[in-house]
């Protein structure tokens, strides 16, 4: 009888825990698609540790090494060849790993090495013995391939990543260097990590040493920097370094109080049912009120890095036909998350006419649908200015959990705008009269305001003083704002706005 440890561990990571579904079904065929040879070795070490009591031998298999032990040493008198090797693991006694590298190349045009496979399928089962087939490509013969699980390595999970750093913080040590090896420091490390392979985390974190003589919490800019430069290669989804804090957010208060509430759901979404589990939110509104800064926002709030897909990206037609490439974003999402996702410009495409093309109410389908289905660990925060063109269904409550709308400052929040960015500059705004601006700037966006604090404090600088009052009064007589240019356009998107969507700031703009 197997002995099989029936225990789920959530420390697990994704491929551990599916290789445990094979083994505990009993299935003694898996093959894994993965270009990191060395990580499906680490995986296989730590299955046979973690999923059977007592541990299980793990023997690897390669065309040009035969078969071997664990630690190195050859396994068989000779250096076995492929049906050999199948052999050696057909009349071995007892519970074992097998793993065999690139299996895929001797059972391309070989008949009896497909037949000998299916004939261990047989004797295997229930015996205790599994074979593991790792490749960096797909190949499965049909008549073996109902017999097999099939698993591919993606990015590595959380799980995985703590445990890789805490590997690499003892080679770190071995090499003399210094690490703070505590639990919160790993999981921290990890967290940076996320979204990157192995050997380029590998890379990243041997980099961060290299720089800072240590790995402790003051190597996560580096890591996210390194990240941010390979997640740039892909050139579909981008990698969003910010550090905006929720406290840089003027006014915006029902969408705070929405995203204080949304934080702890989150936060529980492994233990509560996934109907209360926040999928996302839908912002719209009139340009530089801080759609942009709220879903920067949301990212350092929920403790989580933020992705963009820019949805301009995705029909510039470099990734290929624009369904494809969208559905490879948001493919490549899942693997990433725990995240927030950032469909800027969501509304995009639909304006440079393809809506006869059939493609796009094809994405918008799958988006839909992809949107009731995707991982738990995303949260999607889209972001448009051209609400009113996108489908009926994609604003319908139960999509996304809200669809806020970011209307102009009020009054009371355009000052508080003023005094965030006067902050952020290093200035002491208190000794300002703010209150006295608000009759000045009504009908202005956020983005004119911080531009009205950029401009007094430059006509300061250029007389050699500091910043007075009476700079930001002059300032305001020079921006003319949005709202006034584009009259129509802000008017018709408020309008439309009105009962579609909830107001991100708790009362009506009055003029
Ligand atoms: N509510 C606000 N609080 C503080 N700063 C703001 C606010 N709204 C806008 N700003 C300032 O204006 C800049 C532009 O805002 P943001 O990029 O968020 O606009 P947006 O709504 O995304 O506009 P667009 O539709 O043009 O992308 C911000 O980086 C920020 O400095
Ligand atoms: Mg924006």
């Amino acid at each position: 009888m197997l002995d099989v440890s029936p225990i789920v561990d959530i420390t697990e990571s994704r491929p551990l825990a599916m290789l445990r579904g094979a083994i505990q079904a009993a299935r003694p065929l898996t093959y894994v698609r993965s270009a990191e040879e060395q990580r499906v070795s680490d995986l296989l070490r730590e299955a046979a540790r973690r999923i059977f009591s007592p541990p299980v031998p793990v023997f690897t298999w390669s065309l040009t090494e035969g078969m071997r032990n664990a630690d190195g040493s050859p396994a068989a008198a000779e250096n076995l060849g492929p049906r050999a090797a199948l052999d050696f693991v057909a009349a071995y006694q007892g519970q074992a790993l097998f793993h065999l590298k690139d299996f895929h190349e001797p059972m391309r045009d070989a008949p009896d090495i497909r037949r000998r496979l299916r004939d261990l399928y047989e004797r295997c089962f229930d015996s205790g013995k599994f074979v593991v087939i790792s490749s960096p490509v797909r190949y499965l013969p049909e008549e073996i391939a109902r017999d097999v699980v099939y698993l591919e390595l993606t990015v590595p999970d959380l799980a995985e990543l703590r445990t890789f750093v805490e590997r690499e913080m003892a080679a770190g040590v071995a090499r003399g260097g210094t690490v703070d090896a505590s639990e919160g420091t790993q999981f921290q490390l990890a967290r940076a990590l996320q979204g990157l392979t192995l050997s380029e985390a590998r890379h990243a974190l041997r980099r961060a040493m290299a720089v800072h003589r240590t790995l402790d919490p003051s190597v996560v800019p580096t890591l996210l920097e390194e990240k941010r430069l390979l997640v740039k290669r892909t050139g579909l989804v981008e990698y969003v370094a910010d550090s905006t804090q929720i406290e840089h957010i003027g006014g915006l208060g029902v969408l705070k109080k929405w995203l204080l509430e949304r934080r702890k759901l989150f936060e529980m979404r492994d233990t509560i049912s996934s109907d209360i589990v926040p999928k996302g939110l839908l912002v719209m509104g009139i340009s530089g009120c801080g759609k942009s800064l709220s879903v920067k926002a949301i990212a350092s709030y929920f403790g989580l890095p933020l992705y963009r897909i820019e949805m301009t990206e995705i029909f510039s037609g470099r990734h290929g036909p624009a369904e494809g490439a969208f559905v490879q974003a948001c493919r490549m999402m899942e693997e990433i998350a725990p995240a927030v996702v950032w469909f800027d410009e969501i509304e995009m495409g639909i304006s440079s006419g393809n809506e006869g093309t059939g493609e796009l109410s094809r994405m918008f389908a799958f988006f839909l649908t992809w949107m009731q289905e995707k991982a738990h660990g995303l949260f999607v925060a889209a972001t448009a200015n051209r609400i009113d063109l996108l489908p009926a269904e994609m604003i319908r409550k139960g999509r996304f959990d809200e669809v806020f709308f970011v209307d102009l400052p009020l009054d009371e929040e355009r000052v508080e705008i003023f005094r965030i960015h006067l902050q952020r500059r290093g200035i002491d705004v208190e000794r300002f009269n703010l209150e006295r601006l608000k009759r000045f700037t009504r009908g202005w966006t956020g983005a004119e305001v911080e531009q009205c604090v950029i401009a007094a404090l430059t006509a300061a600088r250029l007389e050699d003083r500091d910043l007075v009052d009476d700079d930001l009064l002059n300032a305001t007589a020079n921006i003319v704002p949005l709202s006034k240019t584009m009259k129509e356009q802000v008017d018709h998107i408020r309008a439309w706005a009105f009962d579609r969507a909830v107001r991100a700031s708790p009362r009506e703009f009055t003029h």
